[in-house]
């Protein structure tokens, strides 16, 4: 892998974004410069202070941040990243992606970066199986968007179903292979 890779977590707001702490740690640990961005939403399940601190880095909160030093965050971390991975993904945000909105860091971030994208879908069951996500889905795939998950385990209401985020370390399997791919 070449020395360094950059690796942008973009994180929705779902149960699961507190997961994310952990994979950007193993990345971070993994020798991997990581920048992350985060929705609105995110931001009600899990602080931007976390990934900071884990990631020494800024992150990218909202479509129109100008840095102190005057970078353009977006515009940097896009040329920068050898991967995109955007997780959890939820049904707004898969809608969102799919339809090319650009109206928060993360959607607009999906827009400027030129590397692959890894998709980690989360959310319950009803909502992963109905057309609208399945469409939307298919959709991303159809533009070569890789996409992990969602798997059938514990899912936050408190049954087992299909819906479940993939395990942190899985994605950063995936990241890694990714990453060495694409540099
Ligand atoms: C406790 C709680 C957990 C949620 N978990 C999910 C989830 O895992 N997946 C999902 O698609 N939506 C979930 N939602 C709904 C999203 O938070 C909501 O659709 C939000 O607008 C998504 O924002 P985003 O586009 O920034 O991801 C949850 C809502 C609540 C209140």
């Amino acid at each position: 892998m070449a020395v360094n890779p950059s690796v942008l977590l973009g994180i929705g707001g779902g149960i699961a974004a507190y997961k994310l702490a952990f994979l950007a740690s193993r990345l971070v640990q993994c020798g991997v410069r990581v920048r992350v961005a985060m929705t609105k939403r995110a931001l009600e399940f899990v602080g931007a202070l976390t990934f900071e601190g884990l990631c020494g880095s800024r992150a990218i909160l909202s479509s129109t941040q100008v840095d102190a030093d005057g970078a353009v965050p977006h515009i940097e971390a896009a040329r920068a990243a050898s991967v995109y991975v955007i997780a959890p993904a939820t049904a707004d945000l898969l809608a969102k992606l799919a339809n090319g909105a650009a109206d928060d860091a993360v959607t607009l971030l999906a827009l400027t970066c030129r590397c692959p994208v890894l998709v980690c879908p989360a959310m319950n069951d009803a909502m992963w199986l109905s057309p609208i996500v399945q469409s939307n889905t298919a959709a991303l795939r159809a533009r070569g968007w890789h996409f992990l998950g969602p798997v059938q385990g514990h899912l936050a209401e408190g049954y087992d179903a299909i819906g479940r985020m993939v395990e942190p370390d899985e994605i950063l399997a995936r990241t890694l292979q990714l990453a060495e791919s694409s540099t």
